[in-house]
């Protein structure tokens, strides 16, 4: 749904601070986040992640519509000990829409 997608992009400025996406996004505070959709937790060589969110992607965590859901509604509640400092978006929608719009960014 593009206009999703459109207001996903809008949400990620809340994210942007600390994660890049597009064409060259480079780690910062948080890993890029291209190619996120389907990816194993934790896992983006040259990123250092807590300890938490390897164990997690070790342990079989792999990002889709429902653990994102789940992880961006209260990351320190869905991943005790993730370094991710983001109190959590609390609408739904927000969430599904940026869901929406992470699903464009290829890897
Ligand atoms: C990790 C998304 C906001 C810092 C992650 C991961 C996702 C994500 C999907 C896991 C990536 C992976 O496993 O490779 C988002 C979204 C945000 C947001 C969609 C906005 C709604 C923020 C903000 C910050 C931040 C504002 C900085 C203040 C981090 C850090 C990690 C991380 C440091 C690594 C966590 C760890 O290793 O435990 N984020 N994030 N994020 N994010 Fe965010």
């Amino acid at each position: 749904d593009p206009e999703m997608v459109e207001d996903g992009q809008k949400v990620f400025k809340k994210c942007a601070a600390c994660h890049k996406v597009g064409e060259g996004a480079k780690n910062g505070t948080g890993p890029h986040l291209n190619g996120a959709l389907g990816r194993a937790a934790g896992s983006l060589d040259g990123f250092k992640y807590s300890k938490a969110m390897t164990d997690a992607g070790a342990g079989g965590l792999v990002w889709d519509e429902a653990s994102l859901m789940s992880f961006l509604e209260n990351p320190k509640g869905f991943l005790k000990g993730t370094k991710m400092s983001f109190a959590g978006l609390k609408k739904e929608d927000d969430r599904a829409a940026i869901v929406a719009y992470l699903s464009t960014l290829a890897p």
